[in-house]
């Protein structure tokens, strides 16, 4: 199939990289020339696990090709998805001038019949939205070309974004008519011929079932950290209980880890939107409120376990940090609660010496920590360490898991972690002479 994909991030890249690698013609557009320039020269400008190779190998093939041409992309495939982004408004709802500023672009650009599609997690009606933003551009040009919007929500994860994509949980499509359901579901048969993990329904139940999805794993994460809390004071350890709860297969093992709150582009955003959703349709989403909530404290628990220790004054103080990224996996600072704990330490006078295997170079962007003369980055996670008076972990690296405590022990003034992620087994930490600190334990 002939494809066009417009929004060349985390989702528009994966996504029209792995149609191109089973064989699908496809077009990534781009209004960012420097983003569009860095992939069409092979150079993926993030950093997602598996993308530069699949990418490398399409465009040698030519099945794959990056543009700013919006237009020209247009003209030429009869498959359109919108990839961009829809980042929060003031009110806590999605901002969808992106998703429009395309919509509107396709109705003054289309000379043929088009599948237009929304991956773009977008609030219940934007599909029939997208339809009448346009039908109006048409009406404008007096053009009359058929126009399906269908609702396709992404639930790939950063990190492992190739991965799920190629094999999805799910793919779910949102459409009214069954000959349009039919083309989808041969797009995405190559993905998921060896089980039934497809599902249509229409478009507004599309919509929803992204935000649903969401909603449900940033309350599970908000529980395990509120139980994480209550084991840290009750001189439990979350570790073991999580475990034990995850055997039961209603609860499940999977996202059952604590942690210093969630982050990234989806989950709090995400939230935000269908609490304001909930709203304009009268309803009142408390339980998602709470879940910001406890991930907004969350996010300070470390910060105040070091406080705790060293007291309010953290001048002269040095601590070596592991980890800025809001998952491991992917170079995102996008509400990171590095962040918030960094800004935190570096508020009551302490320098921090930062180590993350991809995100150093986004840490540094304006919106995040810009030129802080109080960061100090290390390519050498262990260099990191050196002369500080403490290390805190905050990201889940796999490189993090089993590091050379010998090492650290050497680097450090005192032998002192504070471990955000529970990575570490607080028994081991205590024979190889630490003074261990974790979320989710006394
Ligand atoms: N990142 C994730 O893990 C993830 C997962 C599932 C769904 N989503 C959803 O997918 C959408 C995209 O997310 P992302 O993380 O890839 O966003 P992103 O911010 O990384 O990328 C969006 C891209 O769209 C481009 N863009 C914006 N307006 C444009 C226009 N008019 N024409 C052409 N390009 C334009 C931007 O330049 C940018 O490169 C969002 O709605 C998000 O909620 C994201």
């Amino acid at each position: 199939m002939k494809i066009a994909v417009i929004g060349t991030g985390y989702v528009g890249s994966v996504t029209g990289a792995c149609f191109a690698e089973m064989g699908n013609k496809v077009v990534c557009v781009d209004k960012d020339q420097k983003k569009v320039d860095q992939f069409a020269s092979g150079k993926v400008p993030l950093h997602e696990k598996g993308l530069d190779e699949m990418v490398e190998r399409n465009l040698k093939n030519k099945t794959l090709s990056f543009t700013t041409d919006l237009k020209d992309a247009i003209k030429k495939n009869d498959i359109v998805f919108i990839a961009v982004g829809t980042p929060p408004n003031e009110d806590g709802s999605a901002d969808l001038s992106h998703v429009l500023d395309v919509a509107r672009s396709i109705g003054q650009m289309m000379e043929h019949p088009l599948i237009v599609v929304d991956k773009s997690t977008v609030p219940v009606g934007t599909a029939e939205l997208v339809k009448k933003t346009i039908l109006e551009e048409l009406e404008k040009r007096g053009e009359n070309f058929e126009v399906n919007v269908v609702s396709n929500p992404e639930f790939l994860a950063q990190g492992s974004a190739v991965g799920d994509f190629m094999e999805p949980s799910r793919v779910v499509i949102g459409a009214d008519d069954p000959k349009v359901i039919e083309t989808m579901k041969e797009l995405y048969e190559p993905f998921t011929h060896r089980e039934s993990r497809f599902f249509s329904m229409d478009p507004k139940t599309a919509e929803i079932v992204k935000y649903a999805s969401n909603c449900f794993l940033a309350a599970k994460i908000s529980v395990n950290n509120e139980l994480a809390n209550i084991c840290a004071k009750a001189g439990a350890d979350f570790d073991h209980v999580r475990r034990a709860m995850g055997a039961d297969p209603r609860i499940g093992e999977a996202f059952m880890y604590a942690g210093p709150g969630f982050g990234g582009s989806c989950f709090p955003k995400d939230v935000k939107a269908l609490i304001k959703t909930a709203k304009d349709f009268g309803y009142d989403a408390e339980m998602f409120k709470q879940t910001l909530d406890t991930n907004e404290k969350q996010k300070f628990v470390l910060s105040q376990m070091v406080v705790d220790e060293f007291g309010e004054d953290l001048q002269g103080k040095v601590f070596g940090v592991w980890g800025l990224a809001f998952k491991a996996g992917t170079d995102d600072m996008r509400e990171s609660s590095a962040l918030t704990i960094i800004n935190e330490l570096i508020k009551r006078g302490a320098k921090i010496q930062a180590h993350d295997p991809e995100a150093m170079h986004m840490a540094k962007h304006e919106e995040y920590f810009g030129e802080n003369p109080n960061i100090a980055y290390f390519e050498d996670k262990y260099k990191a360490l050196k002369g500080a008076d403490a290390m805190l972990v905050i990201t889940e690296w796999k490189e993090f898991r089993t590091p050379d405590f010998t090492e650290i022990k050497k680097l450090l003034n005192q032998p002192m972690i504070f471990d955000g992620r529970l990575l570490y087994e607080p028994k081991k930490m205590q024979e190889l002479g630490f003074d261990y600190k974790s979320i989710g334990r006394s």
